[in-house]
Formats: C-alpha cells, structure tokens, sequence
C-alpha cells in the first residue's frame, strides 16, 4: 500500500536535539556524512528505529531511507533471519580470550566465493581494513608511496588517505607526501604516475565501479601493469561488496586483485569488515614463518566478536537463498529510469545528473555555470525529505525496498523537480530553509 502523500514539518523534538548533542559528542554523530552539516535544517537529527527500508525519527515522524545505513544495509533494518542468528549467538556469549569457533567457519564461506584470495582478515571498520591493506602492501614491496583515484571520495579515516585530502589537520605533512593520485579507470593517468615515482609505489587503490563503466579489459590491463611495475592492486569493495554483483566485483569481472577490501553491506549493519588477498602477501601478517619479521597487521579486541560474523554469515546465507543482487538492481534500473523521464519533463537535464550504478545510484546538482551547486543539493534534499523520503542524493536499494517505496520515492522525486525547478526561475533563497549542506572534505568548518 502506498503511504498517502504527507508533507513532513514537526522536527522540535530532531531541533532540541542537534542543540545538545555538540556538547557532547565533537561532530554530534560517528561518521562526518551523519553529521548535521550533511542535511537541510529541515530534516531529522535522530533515529529511533527502523523496520525493512522504513525508518522513525524522535518527533515520530516515517521515512523510506535511500540509503541505508550508509549503504551498510544489504537486506532491510531489523531482517528476522539475521537478527535471529544474530541472537542465537549472542545467548552462546559474544567474545572469549581465543578464537570462536565461527571465525573459521566465516573465514570459509567467504573465501569460497573468491577464487584467487585464499586468506582473509576480519575488523570491525572498513578503514582499519583498507589502512591493513596498505600496510601489507608496503611490507610486501618495500616501498612507501599509495597511490589513490583521485575521484573516489573515502578509503579510511586514517592519516595515509585523510593526508591526501583538504582536511590534513594533525597530519604531518611528511606522512600526506606518500599518497598521490591518479584519474580513476583512465591506463594513461595510470601509467603516468608510475613514470612519475619510478619503484616508489606500493600500492594501488581504488573502488573497482564507481562513477564510470568498467570493462574486464581495463581492469586485468591494470592489474597487470601495477604488477609489471611491481606494485600491489587493492580493489577496494567495500560498496560494490554485496551489491555490484555477489560477493562483489572482482568476481563479477573475473579478475583477481592481490589485495580486496570489504565492509558495508556484507553483514547488513552489523560491524564486520574483511580482508582478503593471496596468500603470498597476506601471510606476511602471520605468526608461522619463523625467519620473518613480524608485521603487526590487524590486532584487535572485537574484531572476533562472535554476534557480528553470525550477522556476516546470515547475510552471506540470504543473498544464496534469494535472488538479492537482482532485485535490487531492478529497482535500481527502474529508478535510474523513472528519474531521468522526471528530470526530462521538468527541463532540468543541465542541472540535475544522475551516474552510475543501478545499485548505488547518485545525484548531482549542477548551477548555470555548470558548477556543484551545494544550496540546489540541500534544495533537493529538503523537498525529498519533506515527502518521507530520507534522502542523501543516493539511492542504494536493498532487499527490503518494495514496488510500493519506489513509487513513493518517485512522487516525490517528480515534486521535488517542481520545487527545484522554480527555484531555479526565482532564485534558490525563496525555497530553501536553513544553510546549505557542506563538503565533508573542507578546510575550514
Ligand atoms: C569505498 C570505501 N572504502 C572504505 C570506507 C571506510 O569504511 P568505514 O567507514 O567502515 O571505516 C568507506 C566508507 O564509506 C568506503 O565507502
């Protein structure tokens, strides 16, 4: 049943909220693209539950969320058969001073559906498993220097990737000089920066799908000139993971990466994050060869923590079961679609673009100039999120999303380009409340 068309203006309870939460939380939330400078004032501030692709904010106000815990949600909030195991688990206890029994048995599953990668690691973030791939790969080469696509907007919180961007502060600079870039998906650029610090690279990563359309061509030629030049290849899954394809790209596209990094979908909200790579590379990070240097590679407290690898499992468990990938991708195309006939309809083709990919699809709002226009983003944001739609400029479908929440998101994507529209005539002021959304990647708060 499609929810009745409502208009969304009670947020005291989001407002008295975003006024306490700085003084105790510095950001007021765990990941910066939480944070309040992420919205339109005229949004929640805080969630209270959620159920399938529907969450409630503290004024009791309903959404259909585009995006999923951050794409961290692969099946829907609250999904029986996972919490289920999850609870199991937990009556079983949920950390012990050794291994749990469940570690190998995950370790299995997941390593069964990548042919090449024959050991993984786990941790409770994507970044502590892309920085572990890092290491690894400086261990494994000798050499210092991580090269990034330029384009890709996070790999980690830590200094080696936050050093490369515009927010350095508490970096020293000697640590950002090790990273550069290079154009995403393009050889040459490639190529280029490998002319640049000839036998200084370590390491290459970058999301194997992002913004462009890849071919299997491209990214075997580039596997194969990073190795040529004696570097790692870090495929960087944790989006495409779960989503792309099952288990991910590098399957998908029949290619083996040394190094991949996964997180986000593959255990629907609950904190787990793997490693996986050759064996050659990753058993540097192991206790059995008894000449080797010791390399300190993942180490941490909860990173066995039993309930969230029985999340992993159950998740792994339903996208065997039932056909995830396709379902999603369906909505997925079908939104890509339905939108770019609103943005026609509405005259907005030169500011209002839509880019890959059917299961992480994504907004950009473009002035007259042809420049990212933050005050026509946030604009968007507020007329989607007035209609119930908690909406980030993604929409990345999961296995809850139903016929009924896209149509819902559809209505109010086609008011949304009516609002967008006007205040495109009559000027973005009129329409928009509150200040505009800021990059999180900015030098100055
Ligand atoms: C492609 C990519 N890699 C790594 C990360 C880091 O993951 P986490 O936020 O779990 O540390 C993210 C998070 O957004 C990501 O999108």
């Amino acid at each position: 049943m499609i929810m009745k068309q409502k208009y969304i203006t009670q947020f005291s309870k989001s407002d008295e909220y975003r006024k306490k939460i700085h003084d105790f939380i510095p950001g007021g939330a765990h990941t910066y693209s939480k944070g309040d400078d992420q919205f339109p004032q005229l949004s929640p501030a805080v969630i209270t539950h959620g159920k399938g692709s529907h969450i409630w904010d503290v004024d009791g106000n309903e959404y259909i969320e585009c995006l999923g815990g951050l794409a961290s949600i692969s099946l829907g909030h609250a999904y029986e058969p996972v919490v289920n195991r999850v609870i199991q688990e937990l009556w079983k206890g949920n950390n012990f001073s050794r291994p749990s029994v469940i570690e190998m048995e995950m370790a299995e599953k997941f390593l069964d559906h990548l042919p090449g990668h024959d050991m993984i690691k786990f941790a409770k973030n994507g970044s502590t498993i892309t920085t572990a791939a890092v290491k690894l790969a400086r261990a494994y080469t000798g050499r210092k220097l991580v090269v990034r696509a330029v384009e890709h907007p996070f790999f980690s919180y830590d200094d080696w990737f936050i050093g490369s961007t515009d927010v350095k502060a508490g970096i020293p600079d000697e640590v950002s000089q090790l990273t550069v870039t290079f154009k995403a998906d393009d050889l040459e650029s490639l190529k280029q920066v490998f002319t640049q610090y000839p036998n200084q690279i370590a390491c290459v990563i970058a999301e194997p799908e992002k913004f462009n359309p890849v071919t299997k061509e491209y990214l075997q030629q580039a596997i194969d000139f990073v190795h040529s030049q004696g570097a790692v290849w870090i495929m960087d899954e944790m989006i495409t993971g779960y989503r792309s394809y099952f288990p991910g790209s590098m399957v998908k596209f029949g290619v083996i990466p040394d190094l991949a990094t996964w997180g986000k979908g593959i255990a629907n909200g609950f904190s787990f994050c793997c490693l996986t790579g050759k064996k050659e590379i990753m058993e540097l990070g192991g206790i059995r060869k008894k000449e080797q240097e010791k390399l300190f590679l993942i180490s941490t407290t909860h990173g066995g923590e039993t309930c969230s690898i029985a999340a992993a499992i159950a998740t792994t468990e339903e996208f065997q079961k039932h056909k995830v990938i396709e379902h999603n991708h369906a909505l997925g195309k079908k939104y890509m679609n339905e939108a770019n006939k609103m943005i026609e309809k509405h005259h907005l083709l030169h500011s209002v673009q839509i880019l890959q990919f059917p299961w992480h699809v994504s907004l950009t709002y473009l002035d007259s100039d042809g420049n990212h226009s933050w005050k026509l983003r946030t604009l968007f944001h507020q007329e989607m999120i007035k209609r119930g739609i908690l909406f980030q400029g993604i929409f990345c479908p999961h296995f809850s999303h139903t016929d009924n929440d896209l149509e819902q998101i559809l209505n109010a994507f086609d008011e949304a380009c009516n609002t967008y529209k006007k205040a495109l005539e009559e000027g973005v002021e009129k329409y928009l409340v509150g200040a505009p959304i800021k990059p999180v990647f900015r030098k100055y708060i």
